[in-house]
């Protein structure tokens, strides 16, 4: 099915939660649990200086990706805090992609200039990580330990970075 990819507004937000929460299923990808998106979710990520969403004819969501630019004057270049979902019904048909290539085109877009971008991603959703390589992204380090799963296990944070 047909999809646009544009800025989020505040009639996107239940939207963004339901996508948050039904990819919250799947362990290992994102940080939250299904229980952890609440509206107010919602809510930060539309307050975040780029929202996207990736929606159907219907205005069902089933993409979005936020970041924030960083606010002290030394970081200001820098767009962090980056969260991206697909629909886990729509993944691996571009959409995160495409969201992505929005989010690098209004990044390159501001000014001042922002010429960093960076992402954490975990250790154990080496699909994602496959994406960010694909799509230019640096690794930059690892954070040991950085999560705690549901069973008690520890999984580390891989960094990434992108220089635009
Ligand atoms: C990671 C994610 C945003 C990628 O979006 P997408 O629309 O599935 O990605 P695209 O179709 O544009 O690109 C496909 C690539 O994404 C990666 N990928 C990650 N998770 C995937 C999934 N569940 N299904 C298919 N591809 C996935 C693969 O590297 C794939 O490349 P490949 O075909 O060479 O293996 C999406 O799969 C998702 O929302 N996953 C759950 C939430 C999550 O992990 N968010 C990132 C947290 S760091």
């Amino acid at each position: 099915m047909s999809y646009t990819v544009r800025p989020a507004t505040p009639a996107d937000r239940s939207g963004i939660v339901a996508l948050h929460k039904a990819a919250a299923v799947t362990p290992g990808a994102l940080a939250r649990t299904p229980e952890e998106v609440t509206p107010d979710y919602g809510d930060y990520a539309l307050a975040c200086d780029i929202c996207l969403v990736a929606v159907e004819a219907d205005a069902t969501v089933v993409g979005e990706i936020h970041a924030k630019r960083e606010t002290v004057a030394l970081f200001a270049h820098v767009l962090g805090g980056l969260t991206v979902a697909v629909h886990p019904d729509r993944q691996g048909q571009g959409i995160g992609s495409k969201l992505f290539e929005a989010l690098i085109g209004w990044a390159r877009a501001q000014e001042p200039a922002i010429l960093r971008i960076e992402l954490a991603a975990g250790a154990g959703n080496p699909g994602a990580v496959r994406l960010y390589e694909r799509l230019g992204f640096q690794h930059e380090g690892r954070q040991v330990a950085r999560g705690r799963l549901p069973d008690g296990r520890f999984e580390d944070d891989i960094l990434m970075g992108m220089l635009l």
